[in-house]
This record gives C-alpha cells, structure tokens and sequence, in this order.
C-alpha cells in the first residue's frame, strides 16, 4: 500500500484492461481497475483510499436504499493526441456536487480530497483513457455520494460514502435525438430540489420517459409543474432552440439543473458571435416557430451528451422535424468546446485543467 500525502492507494493486482474492446463500449457499464472512496462518521470526512474497482458490503437498512439520500455528479477526462490527460472545469462540478449534498443535508466534501483523488485515480487509470475526438472517446468519471448509515428512522444520516468510479465511453446519442414535450408529469417544482443532481431525479423521470419511448421518443422535454407552458429541460440536458438566427435557453432556477455544458455552450456561443438570449421559452413560441419554419435547430447539453442535436420535437399528438441548416450552431458550438476538452485548440476560457 502506498500513501500519497492524502490519500492512501491499493493498486489492483492485475488490470483488466485488455479483456476491454474499446470500439464496442455501452455507455456506463465498463468500470476501470480502481475507485476512491472516502467515509464520512464520526462528524467528519475519514482517510481518503483508492482501493481495486470492488462491491461494497452495506446494510440492507443503510439510508440511502429508503431515502435516496443520494446525489452525483458527471464529468469526463480526455486524452489529446499527445497522450495528455484533461479535465474540463473539474471546479464546477466540485461546487455543484456540495450545493446539492447541502440540499439533501448531506455533509459538503472537502475540496483537496476531491481533486488528490480524483489525480490519483487518473493517474493509476490513464490507460483506460482513448484519444480520439471524432469517436468521442472520453473517461466518464462518476463522484456520487451515499448515506451508508444503518437504520430505517427517517433523518438525515450520520455516516456517508463519497466515492468516484469511471468508466471509459464514446458519444452518448449516436443520431439525432427525438423528444416529446410534457404536457402532464413533472420533473421539479419550486422550492424542490429539481437544481440538485440528486438521485431521485432521475428515478422519477424513469416512468414518463418510457411511456414517450414506446411512441418512439428518446427523452422527454419537461415543462414547468404548474402551467407545462414552459419549456425547463430534457431527462439528460438542458435545452437550446434557435429561432432565426438566436439561440434561446431558460434560466437555470430551483427545477433546473444549473449544467456545467449549458454555461460552456453559452459562452462558445457569444464567442463565435452568436446572440443567445437567457430567458424563459414558451412552449408555444417553440411549436409556433416549428410551424412556420423560423425554429433552425435544437439541441440539448449535458457532460455525458456534449452537445446532441434534437432532430423531432413531440407535442401532444403531433410532431415537428428539424433539418439542421448549413451554418448549424450546434456543429460550431460543439467543435468549439471538444476543442478545448481534447487540447487541439486554445483554451481563452481557462476551462482546461
Ligand atoms: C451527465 O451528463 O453527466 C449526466 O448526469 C447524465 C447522466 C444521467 C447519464
């Protein structure tokens, strides 16, 4: 066992690297040889460790399993041709992760755990990391935590594990994404805790989106709870529409998650000269501007989608095709930030780490 001057590292005994066909990956199943797991008792954050990929032995009345006391974050390390590896605004995600432990009462990380971790991991697991922009090959990298804490009493727990695992990907969509506009369920309210990366966010999304799957829809786009007049955000993403030659997104609130992509896309876009209005989007403008063919394009984005253009907009029982125009923001936009992501180009922003 090795110890770096925080974290305490067991390197797995042999990798297993070379059973993984890298052409053929699923999105989130394939998991690298080492995680970091840091526990929280005792009122605070214990002993950092890398430990060999493994299962975990937890109560079956452990909270997390009763409560969902859970949340997560998303991002990604990319390899440039160089055999460099890269993280994209790693800080963002180290913020967001603490906003939404606080929202759900879980107790915020520490900031030198998070990043010696997380450069410890990486550097045991570089290999597992492919070049290559075009295919989208990237390290997903998952930090979660859990309350580990035995006990069925409904209340915050008192024991927790913070863990990071990665697992190595390509692009998430393959094709244009098809969405259906929500005009019944809902993803968040005000005052909820929509804007957290929190487990059960997701879970709850699980239903309605299968039943827009078996008509032949990808993912839904969620409306506001009350009125479902305004557009907030699709499962995975937030949402872009461009209207003429605008890009129009909602601000980010308590129902939507304030997106480390969404931020980058914004500001990609006022560089390349693109006028972007932040401001709340009626669903009928967007079916209006579908209609009578002043909406150009949409797209969604998010760390494990990028940037995925939206090829048919649902809305009750009729559909809208969308056939991306020559000077196609999406295309710019996303060429922009992997650019960055994959060091092939400057980074003005700062955003490379
Ligand atoms: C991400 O983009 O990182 C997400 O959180 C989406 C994930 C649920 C696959």
């Amino acid at each position: 066992m090795k110890t770096t001057s925080i974290v305490k590292v067991s390197k797995a005994e042999k990798s297993k690297l070379e059973q993984i066909d890298f052409d053929n990956l699923v999105f989130g199943k394939t998991f690298t040889d080492h995680m970091f797991v840091c526990d929280y008792k005792d009122g605070k954050w214990q002993t950092p460790e890398i430990l060999p990929y493994q299962a975990l032995t937890i109560e079956p009345s452990a909270k997390v399993f009763h409560y969902g006391q859970a949340v997560f974050e998303g991002m990604k390390a990319y390899k440039d041709e160089a055999g460099k590896v890269w993280l994209f605004r790693p800080e963002e995600n180290f913020q967001r992760i603490n906003k939404s432990s606080k929202r759900l009462n879980i107790p915020e990380f520490e900031e030198d755990f998070f990043f010696e971790g997380l450069n410890e991991l990486l550097k045991l697991d570089k290999d597992w990391i492919r070049s290559g922009q075009e295919a989208g090959n990237a390290l997903y990298i998952r930090p979660f935590v859990i309350a580990t804490q035995p006990g069925v009493m409904a209340s915050p727990a008192t024991e927790y594990k913070f863990m990071i695992i990665c697992c190595p990907v390509q692009a998430y969509y393959t094709k244009d994404v098809r969405v259906k506009i929500a005009d019944y369920y809902s993803r968040a309210a005000n005052g909820g805790f929509g804007a957290a990366k929190a487990a059960g966010n997701y879970a709850g999304q699980f239903y309605p989106t299968k039943l827009v799957q078996e008509e032949g829809f990808d993912q839904v786009i969620w409306t506001d709870d009350t009125s479902h007049e305004y557009l907030e955000e699709a499962g995975t993403m937030n949402i872009f529409f461009r209207v003429n030659d605008k890009l129009i997104t909602c601000p980010t609130s308590d129902r939507i998650l304030d997106g480390v992509t969404r931020k980058s896309v914004i500001a990609m876009a006022e560089k390349l000269g693109i006028e972007v209005e932040v401001r709340k989007v009626t669903v009928k403008e967007i079916i209006e501007a579908a209609e009578n063919g002043s909406l150009k394009e949409s797209f969604g984005s998010g760390t494990a989608a990028v940037i995925s253009p939206i090829g048919t907009i649902g809305y009750k029982d009729k559909t809208y095709d969308l056939v991306k125009p020559e000077d196609c923001y999406s295309a710019q936009i996303k060429k922009g930030i992997l650019d960055i992501q994959y060091n092939a180009a400057e980074d003005p922003f700062g955003w490379r780490y």
